[in-house]
């Protein structure tokens, strides 16, 4: 038994943001859009968002102060001037920052959450409708029902997860990352292609989201090893589509190990989201060779490797980033990733062995 719950409506491709005019006139009369400080007004994707919004004669507020990893203080405020301004529908533009924070923004313009409440539910009203315009491929935010915030509370990043995040409206077009530089671009495949591989091999897989996992590896197969310097349009349209399809895989599949574990690598050592899941990702290729054999030997045809060891030589020269963990962190994070979902999502006999095994393994 599987289901398949896929909601959003999605636009994708060159100049598609113009061609919603008449959806966004369907969401209400004014909207807030929710961005960073600068990358959506040097991109050209906030103006192309306000143009569609001017014409179809609706109002609109801005929300430009999105950090990376978002906080919930940062939502927070968010929503107090959504509520203030009332507007009806919440945009968010940007990489999964700015457009997990509008998730949670439209949900706290019609909810009143306790920080405990936020993250668990259950929630009372439906959120506000939300729209997202991607531009970075990489967190697949856009078809997703999950949000990812920094909870200083907890002391760690996680997921406010409900159907009822779902984007009413996800407007890809990927002349958006033209300009993203090479690091970010580099960052933002990896946790992409991470999303295809965990979620192919999550144990909630199903036959639909294997499809577009093995369609999402087919495309980082064809690019993986052009990351690097300037990137034509044809391979950034790719790495959206590509990004956009692990989006959905998640949406169905949910993520697993490497998300859980690098969540710390963030949040106690500093490393962009993309970055810890890739110094992860070939220790948990190994386990997959373990547990599920078959599957792994899809990804590597499907990606272009030999086996874990040629793609952990692959990322050690894409990623040649160094970690320190002390014995301490290594025993902290063990405890904390444990708790998490992370692990009962994993196709493996993930104990804390293993995980601290995989800690001192990336660790120098
Ligand atoms: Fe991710």
């Amino acid at each position: 038994m599987f289901t398949y719950e896929m909601p959003t409506k999605l636009y994708f491709g060159k100049g598609c943001v113009a061609q919603s005019v008449a959806d966004m006139a369907a969401l209400g009369k004014k909207a807030l859009i929710v961005t960073g400080r600068s990358s959506a007004k040097r991109n050209g994707s906030q103006d192309a968002v306000v143009a569609v919004l001017e014409s179809a004669g609706l109002g609109w507020v801005l929300f430009d102060e999105v950090e990376a990893n978002p906080s919930v203080e940062i939502v927070r405020n968010g929503a107090e001037l959504g509520r203030k301004e009332q507007v009806d529908f919440v945009i968010g533009i940007g990489g999964g920052s700015p457009m997990d924070a509008a998730k949670v923004i439209a949900l706290l313009c019609t909810n009143d959450l306790d920080d405990e409440i936020l993250f668990t539910g259950p929630y009372g009203a439906p959120p506000l409708p939300i729209v997202t315009v991607p531009t970075t491929s990489g967190t697949g935010s856009e078809v997703t029902k999950i949000s990812i915030l920094t909870n200083h509370k907890a002391g760690t990043k996680q997921g406010v997860k409900s159907p009822m995040l779902y984007p009413k409206l996800s407007l890809a077009d990927p002349s958006f990352t033209m300009g993203v530089p090479e690091h970010v671009t580099i960052d933002t495949a990896i946790d992409a292609l991470s999303h295809a591989i965990e979620g192919y091999m999550a144990k909630d897989a199903t036959p639909v989201s294997d499809v577009w996992a093995e369609e999402a590896l087919r495309f980082f197969g064809l690019h993986l090893t052009q990351l690097r310097g300037t990137l034509s349009y044809a391979v950034r349209e790719d790495l959206m589509y590509a990004s956009t399809l692990a989006g959905i895989v998640i949406s169905q599949a949910g993520t697993t190990l490497v998300h859980g574990m690098g969540y710390c690598l963030t949040y106690y050592k500093g490393f962009s989201h993309g970055r810890a899941n890739g110094l992860l990702l070939p220790q948990y290729m190994k386990l997959m060779e373990e547990s599920m054999a078959d599957k792994a030997q899809r990804v590597w045809e499907l990606l272009g490797f030999a086996g874990s060891d040629d793609f952990e030589a692959f990322m050690k020269d894409l990623m040649p980033d160094t970690v320190t963990l002390s014995e301490e962190e290594i025993e902290k994070f063990t405890t904390m990733v444990m708790k998490t979902a992370s692990v009962k999502a994993t196709s493996y006999d993930v104990t804390a062995g293993v995980v601290a095994r995989i800690y001192a393994h990336i660790s120098k």
